[in-house]
């Protein structure tokens, strides 16, 4: 009965997730692919059934394991690998269609035992560090599209991180570890990956410096990822402009385990400007030509990492635990929104002659924005067959030739919000008969 209650309200929940993905004109995923990026998350592999995987498979376009290809889970003991784990969300993301981030090749965190309890010599350390990478890249080989080959490489100041791997083989494991990854997936691209590297700072410039040598070493580096695990209201104003100077150097940049930490209990008010950060950080990605995309780490507060490694904080996601979608989840769909290119203009007009005299007239003109976004220039167009010349005009650029007249803007008066209305007038000489225009054809434009 439990079972069936869960399963029910699994149903529910996915139901009503999809409803603001219609509302905003399709899942995240395809807003995004429209816009030129990827909408990502990481996933816990051992949930992807049920509304679960309904939401990750709908919503994102790339999937990153949140922990099945980190060192300890593919290869507890020491030669013998275990990929059933990674293989999983692998196979879930080819059958839906997503990417895949490869996380991570080599880290200083979650190292099986048998490596960390064990001594080695510089020498061994570097083998068994190249030897993994081929290992797990090779494995993958053509099936990941982004691989963070390095993970957290440097120290808050920005110098290199005193891990084993730092601290042991000094910054040369880093290309090491590129160069047996390029050569194990030629195809895949191979970022560096950390956090606090989001603003402009001492930590970012030590990453801007590594990825400056690396490159001119000709180090296989294709990209950086920005983790971008923020705290509410935090986002770095100076975001966009480091993802462009790293964009600068001629590397991709992507943003791959974002999230939004706050203090526990999330209100209404902390949720609002939880959507506006969510909202501001894909729109950095956006502005930034080489942004490939953007992975959140988690997208539901029930597989969030926030509360075990940040005691009293949380709500961080994007889904709440029941899998309804929170404010930040509008605040995305509405930085993907599709930018639709303005509307043309409509215009109507009308004339009257106001007053006339033997041989001679002044008319008067009224044009009018009758569509629903801005008129952005505008020419009247119409012909005079019985003869008559205009001799002077104002509030219009006037040219007449033959029969035919052209009135078009003047610079004050080019752009006229829906409603509104610009006049302009004209004298002119007539004889024998003078009728108004029968049709007087209205553009908008430059
Ligand atoms: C986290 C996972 O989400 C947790 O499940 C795990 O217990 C610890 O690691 N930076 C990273 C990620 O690069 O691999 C981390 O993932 C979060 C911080």
């Amino acid at each position: 009965m439990l079972r069936r209650l869960i399963a029910a309200a699994a149903l529910l929940a996915a139901a009503l997730t999809a409803a603001p993905a219609a509302a905003a004109g399709g899942p995240l995923r395809d807003l995004a692919e429209a816009r030129g990026i990827y909408l990502g998350t990481a996933v816990t592999g051992d949930r992807l059934t049920g509304g679960y995987a309904d939401v990750a498979a709908d919503q994102f376009g790339s999937l990153t394991p949140g922990n099945e290809m980190k060192w300890d889970a593919v290869e507890p003991t020491r030669g013998s690998h275990d990929w059933s784990r990674a293989d999983r969300v692998v196979a879930f993301a080819e059958a839906h269609g997503q990417r895949v981030r490869g996380h991570t090749l080599v880290w200083h965190n979650q190292l099986p035992g048998w490596l960390t309890g064990g001594t080695w010599t510089a020498d061994q350390l570097r083998t068994l560090m190249t030897d993994h990478v081929t290992a797990e890249a090779g494995r993958y080989k053509g099936r990941v599209d982004h691989w963070d080959v390095v993970n957290e490489p440097l120290a808050e100041d920005g110098t290199l991180r005193r891990s084993v791997f730092g601290a042991t083989l000094g910054e040369s494991y880093i290309a090491d570890a590129f160069r047996a990854a390029r050569a194990a997936d030629p195809t895949a691209k191979l970022y560096l990956n950390d956090y606090s590297i989001e603003a402009v700072g001492a930590k970012s410039d030590g990453m801007y410096d590594l990825v400056k040598r690396l490159l001119a070493q000709g180090v296989p580096v294709d990209g950086v990822g920005f983790q971008a695990h923020l705290i509410l209201g935090q986002v770095p104003a100076s975001l966009e402009a480091n993802l462009r100077r790293f964009a600068d150097l001629g590397v991709d940049v992507a943003i791959t385990e974002l999230d939004v930490r706050t203090t526990l209990p999330a209100t209404a008010e902390k949720l609002d400007r939880q959507k506006a950060d969510y909202a501001s950080v894909v729109r950095a990605c956006l502005a930034v030509t080489r942004c490939a995309g953007v992975t959140v780490w988690g997208f539901t507060d029930s597989d969030s990492w926030i509360p075990d490694f940040f005691p009293g904080q949380g709500a961080a996601t994007l889904y709440d635990e029941d899998l309804y979608p929170k404010p930040a989840y509008d605040g995305i769909a509405g930085a993907l929104a599709p930018v639709t290119p303005p509307a043309p203009g409509v215009c109507s007009v009308t004339y009257a002659v106001t007053q006339q005299w033997a041989g001679g007239y002044t008319a008067q003109a009224t044009l009018r924005n009758t569509g629903t976004a801005p008129l952005d220039g505008w020419t009247v167009r119409w012909s005079q067959p019985a003869g008559q010349r205009v001799t002077q005009a104002w509030n219009t650029a006037l040219t007449q030739s033959g029969t035919e007249v052209t009135a078009s803007h003047l610079p004050y008066n080019a752009t006229l919000p829906p409603g509104g209305s610009a006049a302009f007038g004209l004298n002119g000489t007539w004889s024998g008969t003078n009728p108004p225009p029968t049709s007087l054809i209205c553009t908008s434009g430059t």
